[in-house]
Order: C-alpha cells, then structure tokens, then sequence
C-alpha cells in the first residue's frame, strides 16, 4: 500500500495522526448525524442495511461474536443489530472518540449492544475470539491500514469475516461530478454546518489517501485474508470489501 495511514493536515506520525482524528470526530460529534444524512442524502442509511445483509447468516447465529469497530453515533451497529436473534449475544460496538461514542451508545445499548472505548490498533480483546467485524467508513481514518489489518486478522477466529464499508473514488463522467461534488460542495456544507472547518476538508482528502480496490485487496490478501472480495455501490461512491480469516 503505498500511504500507510489517514494522515490529516498538520500531522507528521502515526500517534499524531490518530490524536487529529480522535479530537476532530469529537468536535463535529453532535452535529456528525445530521451532516450524515443530509450530505449523502440519506443513502448512507441503504449502505449500512446492505453491508448487514451481506452477512445475514452469521448474524443470524445466536452465539456469534460481532464486533462493530469505528461505530461512531451507532448506525452500522443498528442494522446489525436488526438481524441478531432475540437470544443472541450482545454485539460490541467500539470507537475511541468518547463523543461520538456517547452518542452511539444512547441509540444501541437499549437494543442490547455494549458500547468499548477502544483503539482499532490495539484492541482490548483476546485473539481468535471474534466471528465478525465490521467498520463503516472508520477504516479509511487509520493511521496505519495494514497494521488496522494485522489487528482484525488477530481477533478474528479462524472462518471469522472481515466487512469493511467505505468511500471510493470512481473513475468516468460519475466520478467527475462526484469529485466536483466531494472536494468543493460537501467541505463548503460541512464547515457551515458543523461549525468545524477542517473536519469536512479531510474528508476529501482521506478518500483520495485511500488505496484504491485492487491495492486494498493485495494488502488483505498479504495479511492473510482468504477470499477476499470488493462490492462496489451506487457506482462505486462506496463499496464493501469482505475478507475471511482462513478456517
Ligand atoms: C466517519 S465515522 C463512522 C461512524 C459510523 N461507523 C458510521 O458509519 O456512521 C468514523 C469513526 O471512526 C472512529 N475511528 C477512527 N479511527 C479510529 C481508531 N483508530 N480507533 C477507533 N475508532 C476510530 C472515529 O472516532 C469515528 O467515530
């Protein structure tokens, strides 16, 4: 992979990196929801559904240990939890934002999730003890991917699955709007809005960071992953990439 990390602006290493990140989504977290729905225009909500029902069958599975890293304000961890059992055990939801965790937190734990403040790199869990783990649109803000990799392969048991939903840039006609779109209209919203001027210009700039598909897939595949794959949605604006930990 060619940039180990998020890197925001002003930042030289990974630990200041990932401190940037951290007080940033604290800052917009009480506005982080609205801007969500507002500046995907609500699509946001058919991604994480459709991410959920990629892996209905090992949602459906009572015993199941789901892991929900990079949760923020809780909306991927809500259409997991559509899919549990009544009987199923609590899924971990994770973020080391308190803000936005908080936030989570008061939507998912009434419907049986258990909120974790923890780093993606250094997760506080035994190895080989995770059936699932997803993160929506939180991988892309590592400050070190392969090592956030190395790290899901570790908690990941053997025949455990890996889902990752994040931003892309498409190529073509699509992704000349969306670029005009996403590098000018949406910082320009973002900042008015959340009151936080350099939160929204990151953004752009952490999906163009981000390995495009076929990179991503070598570096899952070079930690471990077998099979690995990318779905692509709504022209590639978004995609999910699915990895398993080799039973
Ligand atoms: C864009 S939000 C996504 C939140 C939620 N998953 C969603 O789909 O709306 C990214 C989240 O990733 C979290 N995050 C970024 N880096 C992280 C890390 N190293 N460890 C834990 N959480 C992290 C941020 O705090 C933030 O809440």
């Amino acid at each position: 992979m060619a940039a180990p990390g998020a890197q925001p602006e002003g930042t030289g290493d990974e630990e200041g990196a990932s401190a940037a990140v951290r007080s940033m989504f604290d800052q917009i977290a009480p506005r982080y929801d609205l801007l969500n729905h507002v500046l995907s225009c609500n699509i946001d909500r058919l991604w994480w559904r459709r991410a959920a029902r990629s892996f209905r069958q090992v949602l459906a599975r009572p015993d199941a240990q789901i892991l929900d890293l990079c949760c923020g304000t809780g909306d991927m961890t809500l259409a997991l939890l559509r899919r549990r059992p009544k009987n199923g055990r609590p899924v971990l939801a994770a973020d080391f934002a308190h803000q936005m965790l908080l936030r989570g937190a008061a939507k998912f734990v009434p419907r049986g999730a258990i909120p974790l403040e923890a780093d993606a790199l250094h997760l506080p869990l035994p190895a080989a003890s995770v059936d699932l783990l997803t993160t929506a649109f939180g991988f892309r803000n590592l400050a070190n991917y392969r090592a956030g990799l190395e790290e899901f392969y570790r908690v990941l048991k053997p025949g455990g699955e890996l889902g990752i939903l994040d931003f892309s840039e498409p190529g073509g006609p699509m992704g000349r709007l969306y670029a005009f779109y996403f590098r000018r209209v949406l910082p320009a919203v973002g900042s008015l809005v959340s009151g936080v001027s350099g939160a929204y210009r990151y953004l752009p700039s952490s999906v163009h960071r981000f390995p495009a598909p076929p990179q991503m897939l070598q570096t899952m595949r070079s930690v471990g992953f077998e099979p690995v794959s990318w779905t692509p949605y709504n022209f590639g604006i978004a995609g999910l990439y699915r990895g398993q930990k080799p039973s």
